[in-house]
């Protein structure tokens, strides 16, 4: 049993702490956010998070987590040998990464602590924050007591937290000191799994250039989706079938309205800030970021094309977090859709299980339903925003009954064309240019 502390309750800090706990160490777990920790105290979960928290009330009643807002008692009380950093690193001006949290973590850390530690960043941070992070330590600490810093970038995704992080595809961990490195591959070996050892700052850019990978392929495929409708393919099928090579896979192919959330869209761009400032060009990472808008606009436009001008209309969007089983309203694709929306004169309604709470306090104007009928009532179009396993089941009789006209224009593609069109709904996915240029359609061309 180790004694852990952990800095920060948001997606990464919570689960992080209630895991390490789960598996049998002893963790406390601390926010500035004293609101956070007083409902913690009380099992409310500041976060939605599938599972979290009945773990959560397990762990905190085997006496093995608990919450606090102090930094003494966070880490000396009793003396915590691996400090976690996890608080938010958002983005600052100009893309560049805000790491005030950081610092100011830093900065507690050295004030308080009176023991030997190591701490373990878990944050995104720029390449080089590791080593800025142990020159605020060193400076700040009353005596030099000895410490090392570990970067261990997470890799866990909302919705599936838990799952992920205990079932990692890798550990990876950066440092310039081995044995603080060891030590904290050590407190991962329950987890199975390979564990990557390499120094600061290639675990930092790690990080960024997974994520980055990833909004690549989602780009990717949206782009070979415009070109799917141009020319009368299926984008589905067609990630279907390059996912069979085991080079490319099907996972992070699905083409849509694009990526959102509270990492990809601020990790890009604090990549592409990066590589600028040190004399690089970003090209890449640049058309990845605007495919990405455009997936937003190209989904407005659909609408408009169904419609026409869109004053008066009234449009609701089927869900409104940046993607399923979260209650995340981060960039969700949501945000911008109601803007451009509202802008040309459209009444918004939405619905979404869990995101509306959040929802409310971000957008302006938009009324709330309380199921996805009552959201299509009086609606000239319905937008698939979210792809809940909810709005899989929907019963489309009775959606098309109440709504004004029956148009759904589908931005994540989980209905089939044809059956929409059964139903008699003007339907537009994403990409599945085969449904309009069938043989035979009026449509067709070579
Ligand atoms: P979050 O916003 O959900 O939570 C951050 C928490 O840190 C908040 O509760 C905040 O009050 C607290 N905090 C801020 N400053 C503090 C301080 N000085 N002392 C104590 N607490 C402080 O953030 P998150 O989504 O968990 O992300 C945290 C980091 O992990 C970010 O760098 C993010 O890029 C990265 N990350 C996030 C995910 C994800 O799925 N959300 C996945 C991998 C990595
Ligand atoms: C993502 C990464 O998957 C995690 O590995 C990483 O730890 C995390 O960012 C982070 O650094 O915070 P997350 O943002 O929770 O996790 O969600 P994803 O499932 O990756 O989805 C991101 C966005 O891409 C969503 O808006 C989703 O709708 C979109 N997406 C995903 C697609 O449009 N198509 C896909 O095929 C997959």
């Amino acid at each position: 049993m180790k004694n852990i502390c952990v800095i920060g309750v948001g997606y990464v800090g919570l689960v992080t702490g209630t895991c390490f706990a789960d598996l049998g160490n002893r963790v406390c777990c601390l926010d500035i956010n004293a609101e956070r920790i007083e409902g913690l105290k009380k099992g409310i979960m500041p976060i939605y998070e599938p599972g979290l928290a009945e773990m959560v009330t397990r762990n905190v009643q085997a006496g093995r987590l608990s919450f606090t807002t102090s930094y003494e008692e966070a880490i000396n009380g009793p003396p915590a040998e691996f400090i976690f950093i996890a608080v938010g690193t958002p983005e600052g001006v100009d893309g560049e990464a805000d790491l005030r949290y950081v610092r100011m973590a830093a900065e507690s850390i050295a004030d308080v602590a009176d023991h030997p530690f190591i701490v373990v960043n878990k944050s995104t941070v720029p390449v080089g924050t590791g080593d800025w992070v142990a020159d605020i330590i060193r400076a700040r600490q009353k005596k030099p007591i000895p410490f090392a810093v570990v970067s261990n970038p997470e890799f866990l995704r909302e919705g599936s937290a838990i799952q992920d992080f205990l079932n990692p595809d890798r550990v990876v961990l950066g440092s310039l000191d081995r044995e603080a490195a060891n030590k904290v591959a050590e407190l991962h070996l329950p987890l199975r799994t390979t564990i990557m050892i390499t120094d600061l700052r290639t675990a930092e850019m790690i990080k960024y250039a997974s994520n980055a990978f990833l909004a690549t392929k989602i780009s990717f495929i949206n782009e070979i989706a415009a070109i799917c409708e141009a020319l009368g393919a299926d984008v589905k099928e067609v990630a279907v079938g390059m996912g069979y090579d085991k080079r490319i896979g099907r996972t992070f192919l699905d083409a849509g309205i694009g990526w959102g959330g509270s990492c990809f869209p601020k990790d890009v761009k604090a990549l592409a800030y990066m590589a600028s400032v040190h004399g690089r060009h970003p090209q890449l990472l640049q058309a990845v970021m605007d495919i990405n808008t455009d997936q937003r606009r190209l989904v407005v436009q659909k609408v408009r094309e169904c419609l026409g001008a869109l004053e008066g209309k009234t449009i609701g969007l089927l869900g409104l977090a940046f993607k399923p089983n979260t209650d995340d309203m981060r960039e969700a694709p949501s945000i911008e859709i109601t803007r451009m929306l509202q802008a040309e004169g459209a009444r918004v309604k939405a619905y979404d299980p869990v995101a509306m709470p959040n929802a409310g306090r971000i957008l302006q104007n938009v009324v709330l339903a309380e199921d996805p009928y009552e959201l299509a009532e009086g609606c000239d179009a319905v937008i698939v925003v979210t792809e809940w396993n909810e709005f899989k089941q929907l019963d489309m009789a009775r959606l098309k009954r109440v709504m004004r006209q029956p148009v759904v224009i589908d931005g994540r593609n989980i209905y089939e064309p044809e059956m929409m069109r059964a139903y008699g709904f003007v339907y537009r996915g994403i990409g599945r240019g085969y449904n309009e240029h069938k043989p035979g359609s009026s449509n067709a061309s070579p």
